[in-house]
């Protein structure tokens, strides 16, 4: 097969946007804005980059919604029109080279390291050994609060020219806190059933579209798996959550694994860098971490395998149908990519690891050179972050 000739340098619409062939650059944490959540030259750096890789369509890290939704140091904020330019500036040189822009956009919810020992949640949980907080619960008040903030940071975006926003609802943020029943304890309209813990998103998404209007592209990511300690979001429970995003009128759907708190490589299969992560902590404590983690993620657990969200069979696309689904994790080796485009399994194929190691793999391929990404999934990229390090592949790096 001539690689060129490949359904994946084939076009195909988000909402009414066209997108030049089936890549996706899957959300990825910068670590590299201001410390106001402005852009800054690292984080620009980064976006100009890809772009000239000619990904189809390219998703930023989670981007905070407000100031207490922001969950880490160094990351990119919508939460006041003063962001607006500095997005701006970006976007028009990025859409110069071509590229198109979505901005994922999240609220942290008891996800934050940066909001204290006692974060808001949808409900009061248990402990956690990476954020380390005691989450307590929202009032009625504060949803009807954030769900306001996550329509005007979305209509930021849309003003600051990015061609669409992705919900962030995976990986155990605020929405994904809200759909699992492992955090969503709530015996209010809020909770309760799949369908009460689902109002949450569908409150935030018709915020949205009324703020940015009927023809803006907005996509979701949420997770398949939440992998916490007991009953989270299962995937046999996932194909309901689909039918609701179809209903609710999503332009795309993301689908996705893991939790952070509680397991962070299950979202990114492959090495657990335990010395590493450990080395965020007070030396005194080290060692004891360094043992947790490999407790927590003996190596069989969640080991690498390639495209390790894909489902057997069509289900997802067949409850989505025109809806596009975006399949992400562990998406590596050509020909598998273009199998399951071509056979109708996912629309889209998203990438993450592999575009921090190599960011214009894409032009490589679209030239016939099919190699396999030299990414080996080693984590360390998200050790770095732990350090509060700027986004790079860290392989071969020291701590
Ligand atoms: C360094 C790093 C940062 C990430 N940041 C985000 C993020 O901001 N938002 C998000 O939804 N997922 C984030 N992810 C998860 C990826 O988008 C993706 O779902 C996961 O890495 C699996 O894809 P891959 O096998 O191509 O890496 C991050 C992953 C890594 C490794």
């Amino acid at each position: 097969m001539n690689p060129t000739e490949s359904k994946l340098f084939s076009p195909f619409q988000i909402g009414n946007l066209i997108i030049d062939n089936r890549f996706i650059r899957s959300a990825t944490f910068e670590c590299a804005a201001n410390d106001d959540g402005s852009v800054s030259e690292d984080y620009a750096k980064i976006y100009k980059r890809l772009a000239k890789g000619k990904i189809g369509m390219i998703i930023t890290g989670m981007i905070s919604i407000s100031e207490e939704g922001k969950s880490y140091k160094r990351q990119a904020s919508l939460h006041s029109d003063e962001m607006i330019p500095g997005f701006s500036q970006l976007l028009n040189q990025v859409h110069e080279i071509g590229g198109k822009v979505f901005a994922q956009i999240a609220h942290g919810g008891r996800q934050s390291e940066i909001q204290g020992t006692f974060p808001k949640a949808p409900s009061f949980g248990i402990p956690d050994m990476v954020y380390r907080v005691l989450p307590i619960q929202m009032s009625v008040k504060d949803i009807k609060r954030i769900i306001k903030d996550f329509g005007n940071s979305a209509l930021r975006a849309k003003k600051a020219g990015f061609d669409g926003v992705q919900i962030h609802g995976a990986h155990g943020y605020l929405i994904s806190q809200f759909l699992s029943p492992f955090f969503n304890h709530r015996n209010d309209e809020w909770g309760k059933d799949a369908k009460g813990r689902f109002q949450f998103l569908r409150k935030v998404f018709d915020e949205i579209r009324e703020k940015v209007g009927e023809d803006y592209p907005v996509i979701i990511k949420i997770n398949i798996e939440d992998h916490t300690p007991f009953r989270g979001i299962r995937t046999e429970e996932v194909f309901e959550n689909l039918e609701f995003l179809v209903e609710m009128g999503i332009d795309g759907v993301e689908t996705s694994r893991g939790t952070l708190a509680f397991s962070m490589f299950d979202m990114c299969r492959g090495g657990v860098p335990s010395k590493e992560m450990s080395k965020i902590m007070p030396k005194p404590a080290q060692a004891m971490t360094n043992i947790a983690l490999k407790l927590n993620y003996p190596k069989k657990k969640f080991a690498f395998t390639e495209a390790y969200n894909r489902l057997p069979g069509k289900k997802m696309k067949e409850v989505l149908n025109d809806c596009p689904l975006i399949l992400v994790g562990g998406m590596r080796g050509f020909p598998l990519m273009d199998q399951i485009v071509k056979n109708g399994e996912a629309d889209f194929i998203s990438l993450c690891r592999p575009l921090i190691r190599e960011p214009l793999i894409l032009k490589k391929w679209s030239q016939g050179n099919t190699n396999d990404p030299t990414c080996v999934n080693c984590n360390k990229c998200l050790a770095g972050l732990a350090h509060h390090m700027v986004l790079q592949c860290r392989e071969k790096k020291k701590f």
